[in-house]
């Protein structure tokens, strides 16, 4: 046969097997990875002993080929680690990761470090082939599968943030491991750095450049989705070609790590496509990308176990000897990880504490996979190695992946029961079973519904709603045997999960946008770990954090800040604002179904305990609608306008297919009418621009201070001034500091943290004035008291302000005074 079709019969047959294997492993209930190595061995022993004589038909022809595979080096990094980490990237709920990112990244990095230093030391006094190549097999081994575990820790409910945890850190870990392993492979072969210095360095440069060009990649991305409206075989290939445009651009061009790259491209591309994408079209992109994901990652498992008879042919018992120095180092690495850098982590404020029995499931089940494999193929397959350094390194990689898949994937679930884990405690038991409850409970209901509906007879019906009524009677007795702490979880357990349903119905509805829903889900999966964490009180602690100022928020107005860009601040801005009018519709719903749905289950003090806890959680989001209503009102309008414009559409929708449903219109009039309906509903999807209204010129003005100077002197001085939008709460000025600007108020308040009484300045003050004029540290905190416009003035403009115009310098001098005998100071112009 030709060459060609011995590869693709060889691929197809490998596909066969792999959706063979996947059913047989849940049915056998091991894991799928294990049932992949021992197939995978199994072929590479009848590869090896099946003498090519032996006439077998086709199937000779396919252990031929796959005898005959010669898969080089690079095809193992360029076809399938692209594949494999971009799609581990785009299932990473990055604004959840971001709220651990200290420690992910620390970690991710430490880890790395910790396990590449302990395999490389441990080995070298025994293995008679340099540190390079034990550091090598060190940064191998550094990446972790977290796959077993956080399927793991789902099933027996661990808080969601640490499955993110663990995710986020396996794939930051891969990038960094794989960046390292391609800086001191180059080291081997003699095309990299020299020593460690520039290693260090190299090592830098490739992963923070990787960083950078991934982002620039994914934005190209999620710019070209937004394109393709309604082409999702287009969306999914765009994609694609993105995933190894990346690698390839990385690695070939600018030198800096390709798989980082891919790795920070798929998480921006995560971020913004599921923000920006119809919940459909984000489905068929990911389901394709899982698809090619999984491929990739069976493949590698194949190819890589079908080698390992071969290698481990060779293996003497000193191989033996060194796969147990790597066991020992490896895990001892992980344990100084999880039990040493955790906790100093923990002690330094960066990151939340993790369960010791939660570490133990973590530290036993860092298993090898994929990415450590195909790293081992690659090394294996490289010609510019030494066959010592290959052979040692195949061994040992493939020895320790198998070690950790045949013995720590099917202990894992022993481990857990050890540990008593799986076990629901008595809130989850509640939990579970007042959520049967309320299903049955509804069921029954829905059945005599239908059964009046459809006119069948009482008894019938009875005799089905009636079996539903006696299991959800015994939930539905309020007074049951349940302690009220109980009961509140339970009772917030459901509201939690209500709360995402009905944001998924508002987004079907069409009615918001993808992005504030994709805020609000995350908001709901906060709230889920909250309960877990401190029931009630964590509760309204994770709601409360949902909406302080996220970290792109943050980001925004830092660019603003620092180099005048406003337009990603106003982008926040608006987003904020129709992520809180959202929000507030979502707690409205939820307050009625505490009381249609909550009471009658958990009775009235369960119910009234939730209803306040939503009515905390109201007043708060409406303080912080108001907040910047107050500032704009005229854009909050704007947005109201837009949806209830766009909940009429819905109506209108939901009319024309009742119509069409009828029979009333035509096939080609309904097809019209719903082409025109989208057309409106596109133009009213777009959001409006808010306009941040920090015009220089309109700021100046609204200072009275300024209004009696003469207009060259106006001009003159405006140019000093820089606008600044700020925010609630945020302290301006702080007690203490050194002064470097002060500042003019446009419009909102501030308020002077002095003793005994605090003083408030409104539009047309000025404050921060006293430490440029003394020299003296701040003397006293100033903090904003909602959103408001400032401008604020350098402190080497000041200086010049001061030497320009007598008229301003006598005037603040005079306040200055007045502040300093401690006379409270009223305002200059009442708002
Ligand atoms: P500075 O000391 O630079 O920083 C804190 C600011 O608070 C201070 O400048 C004044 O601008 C302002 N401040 C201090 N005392 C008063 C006061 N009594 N009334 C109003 N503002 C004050």
């Amino acid at each position: 046969m030709h060459d060609i079709v011995l590869v693709v019969f060889a691929f197809a047959a490998l596909l066969a097997l792999v959706s063979l294997l996947l059913p047989l492993a849940t049915r056998v209930g091991i894991p799928y990875a294990v049932l992949l190595v021992i197939t995978g061995c199994a072929i590479g022993s009848a590869i090896r002993f099946v003498s090519p004589g032996v006439a077998m038909g086709p199937l000779s022809t396919i252990l031929d080929a796959l005898a005959g595979f010669n898969l080089t080096s690079q095809a193992f990094l360029y076809i399938f680690l692209p594949a494999l980490l971009f799609e581990t990237a785009l299932n990473v709920n990055v604004p959840r990761l971001m709220d651990d990112v200290a420690p992910v990244l620390l970690l991710a990095i430490g880890a790395v470090l910790v396990c590449m230093f302990f395999i490389g030391f441990a080995l070298m006094p025994f293995a008679e082939i340099g540190l390079l190549a034990c550091l090598l097999l060190g940064a191998i081994l550094a990446t972790t599968d977290p796959v077993a575990v956080v399927a793991l820790f789902r099933e027996i409910g661990a808080p969601q943030r640490l499955s993110v945890l663990l995710e986020g850190e396996s794939l930051l870990n891969d990038a960094a491991a794989i960046a390292l392993f391609s800086v001191l492979a180059a080291m081997l072969t003699g095309s990299g750095a020299a020593g460690p210095l520039d290693a260090v360095l190299t090592f830098i440069r490739a992963f923070a450049g990787g960083l950078a060009l991934g982002a620039v990649f994914g934005k190209i991305a999620s710019a070209g989705l937004m394109m393709f409206r309604d082409h999702r075989l287009a969306e999914t290939t765009f994609t694609v070609a993105i995933a190894y445009l990346t690698f390839i651009v990385g690695e070939q061009y600018l030198q800096v790590s390709g798989v980082v790259a891919v790795v920070s491209a798929g998480l921006v591309l995560s971020n913004d496509g599921r923000r920006k994408l119809a919940p459909s079209r984000w489905d068929y992109l990911t389901g394709t990308w899982a698809q090619i994901g999984f491929w990739a990652s069976s493949l590698i498992f194949l190819l890589a176990a079908m080698l390992a008879p071969r290698l481990l042919a060779d293996v003497t018992w000193h191989d033996a000897g060194l796969l147990v120095i790597v066991v020992a180092a490896a895990f001892a690495a992980r344990a100084v990880t999880l039990f040493g850098l955790f906790p100093l982590m923990n002690a330094a404020g960066i990151g939340e504490r993790v369960r010791t029995s939660h570490r133990l499931v973590v530290l036993w089940g860092g298993m090898r996979g994929a990415v450590s494999l195909a790293l081992a193929l690659a090394v294996t397959e490289n010609a510019m190695l030494s066959p010592d350094t290959r052979q040692f390194i195949a061994i040992l990689a493939t020895g320790f992946v198998l070690f950790t898949l045949l013995v720590n994937a099917p202990t894992l679930r022993w481990v857990i029961h050890l540990l008593g884990l799986d076990r629901l405690p008595p809130e989850e038991l509640a939990l579970r079973d007042r959520a049967i409850a309320l299903a049955r409970a509804e069921i029954g209901e829905a059945i005599g519904r239908l059964a009046q509906d459809r006119g069948l007879s009482a008894e019938t019906a009875g005799r089905i709603s009636g079996g539903y009524a006696g299991h959800s009677a015994l939930g539905i007795d309020p007074d049951a045997a349940l302690d009220p702490t109980l009961r509140a979880y339970s009772g917030l357990g459901i509201l939690v999960e209500r709360e995402q349903e009905i944001c998924l119905d508002y987004f079907e509805n069409g009615t918001v946008s993808r992005r504030a829903i994709a805020e609000l889900i995350t908001l709901a999966e906060r709230l889920h770990d909250g309960v877990k964490a401190g029931g009630p009180e964590g509760y309204l602690a994770a709601a409360r954090d949902g909406l302080s100022f996220s970290w792109s928020f943050r980001a925004a107005l830092e660019l603003q800040r620092r180099l005048g860009i406003a337009r990603p601040l106003a982008h926040a801005l608006a987003h904020r604002l129709e992520m809180l009018v959202v929000h507030r519709l979502v707690l409205q719903d939820l307050i009625r179904f505490t009381g249609v749905k909550i009471q009658p289950l958990f009775g009235p003090a369960t119910a009234e305990l939730l209803h306040s806890s939503l009515k905390v959680r109201m007043a708060e989001a409406e303080r912080a609608t108001k907040a910047i209503e107050l500032q704009y009102p005229r854009y909050a309008r704007t947005l109201e306008q837009q949806f209830l414009a766009l909940s009429a559409l819905r109506l209108e929708d939901e009319s024309l297919h009742r119509l069409r449903a009828e029979s009333i219109i035509s096939q080609e009039m309904f097809r019209s009418l719903e082409r025109d309906l989208r057309q409106r509903r596109a133009a009213l999807e777009r959001r409006p621009a808010l306009d941040l209204g920090l015009n220089r010129g309109e700021l100046v003005g609204r200072v009275a201070m300024f209004a009696d100077l003469d207009p060259g002197e106006r001009a003159a001085i405006s140019l000093m001034l820089r606008p600044r939008l700020t925010v609630p709460d945020e302290v301006i000025v702080r007690k203490g500091e050194r002064g470097d600007a002060m500042y003019f108020i446009s419009s909102g308040a501030v308020e002077v943290r002095i003793a005994p009484t605090p003083v408030t300045l409104g539009t047309g003050d000025m404050f921060g004035e006293m430490a440029l004029l003394s020299g003296q540290p701040r003397m006293a905190d100033v903090v904003s008291l909602g959103f408001g416009q400032l401008l604020s003035l350098s402190r080497r403009d000041f200086a010049r302000l001061l030497k320009t115009s007598d008229k301003l310098r006598a005037h603040i001098q005079a306040i200055a005074r007045e502040r300093r005998s401690a006379r409270p100071v009223r305002p200059q112009v009442a708002e």
